[in-house]
């Protein structure tokens, strides 16, 4: 089959490395970037790094508010999809890129597969939380992840075309945990001793967009005393910025730019505890072994609260703090993202349309 793969931020370029790596065994991959992500911390670095072929298309996208980037998007992708005239187009997760990939595929009578089809974190204020929701009702072929996922679409009246498949991450991590601790420097580079400093990330408008809760994150890791790595998203770089708080970060806190897969990985899985907003990293640190605090009331990997190893705090600075004091996981983990292998489970899959 001729394929279009839709990726154009960071999340997607690691879901799609492993799954890339499987199509391209028996199938025509026509790999799309959008540009909505273009620094070289936040794209370049994760094609080197996951050894990702070069895009054949990079549309420029660019940022901009919601409406304008997700039809800048929409208008460019169907340029690509009228050209290219594939047999399937694939998108992943939850972003602007994910909703205007599946509707200009969808308009186009082309069939649509949704890898991680079926989150839902029921907040509708969430952007991703539309993304979602609209891709899903739009594809043909619904990849899930967990058994969570499938109840989800099955009570939504979405049962065909659904499979589980688990998690493309458990093989983009299974495949670079090794390189990871082989080739990264993090730890060196930032006087860090394993098991003795936490990992934190924040981006999600929700945190970002308000001061009081940048403030209250920002207090209470420096209530910690331990040495907190914080890599730092672009769009949290500007909020930081425009609150003047920049400047004025606990003498604890290491701030660095984002950082790429390889020393990503190999900061989270020597850390003593990871705080963050990212869906893609409360999975990581499930599978790594590492407790999460996620700042956040709602999360779309609810099996990884129940098992026992994340806890949601919110943006609250006693809530965080006690976190990071006392939760402690006390359960062993289970298979909640499945086994390695659902980048081939997904291409078993699509045998169903030749
Ligand atoms: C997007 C996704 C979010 C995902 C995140 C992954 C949507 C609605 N949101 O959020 O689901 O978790 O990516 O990281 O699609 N910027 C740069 N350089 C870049 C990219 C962005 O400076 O390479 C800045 C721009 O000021 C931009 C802001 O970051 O306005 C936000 O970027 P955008 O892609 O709109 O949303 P994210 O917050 O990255
Ligand atoms: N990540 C990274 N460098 C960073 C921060 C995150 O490589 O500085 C990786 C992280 O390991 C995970 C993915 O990016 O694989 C998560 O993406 P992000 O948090 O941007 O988005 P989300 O998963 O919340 O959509």
């Amino acid at each position: 089959m001729r394929i279009v793969t839709i990726v154009g931020a960071r999340p997607q370029f690691i879901k799609c490395a492993p799954l890339s790596r499987e199509l391209r065994r028996e199938h025509t991959e026509v790999l799309v970037h959008t540009g909505q992500h273009y620094d070289y911390g936040m794209s370049d670095v994760f094609f080197a790094d996951l050894a990702i072929p070069e895009p054949d298309y990079n549309l420029g996208a660019g940022s901009g508010p919601q409406g304008m980037q997700t039809g800048e998007i929409l208008a460019r992708v169907e340029d690509v999809l009228l050209k290219e005239e594939p047999d399937l187009a694939i998108v992943f997760g939850d972003t602007n890129s994910t909703l205007a990939g599946a509707l200009a595929a969808a308009k186009l009578h082309i069939p649509v597969a949704h890898v991680e089809a079926g989150l839902r974190s029921f907040d509708r204020t969430m952007p991703e939380e539309i993304n979602r929701v609209v891709a899903d009702h739009v594809a043909d072929l619904l990849f899930c992840p967990t058994e969570t996922a499938v109840r989800n679409l099955a009570h939504e009246g979405i049962r065909n075309g659904v499979f589980l498949v688990g998690d493309v991450m458990v093989d983009a991590l299974a495949y670079n945990r090794g390189i990871a601790a082989e080739r990264s420097r993090v730890l060196q580079r930032f006087g860090l001793q394993p098991g003795n400093y936490l990992v934190l990330t924040v981006h999600r408008p929700a945190n970002t967009d308000s001061r009081e809760n940048m403030e209250a994150i920002l207090a209470a890791l420096g209530d910690t005393g331990l040495p907190v790595l914080f890599p730092v998203h672009p769009r949290t770089r500007k909020m930081l910025e425009s609150y003047g708080l920049r400047d004025r970060l606990p003498a604890n806190v290491l701030a660095t730019g984002p950082l790429g897969y390889l020393d990503m990985l190999e900061a989270m899985a020597r850390a003593a505890k990871i705080l963050t907003d990212s869906g893609g990293v409360q999975k990581e640190a499930y599978l790594l072994g590492v407790p999460c605090i996620t700042l956040r009331d709602t999360t779309e990997w609810v099996e990884t609260v129940q098992d026992g190893w994340n806890v949601l705090v919110g943006a609250d600075r006693e809530r965080i703090a006690d976190a990071v004091r006392t939760f402690s996981p006390a359960k062993e983990r289970s298979m909640i993202f499945g086994e390695v292998g659902a980048s081939g489970r997904i291409v078993e899959a699509l045998r169903i349309l030749m």
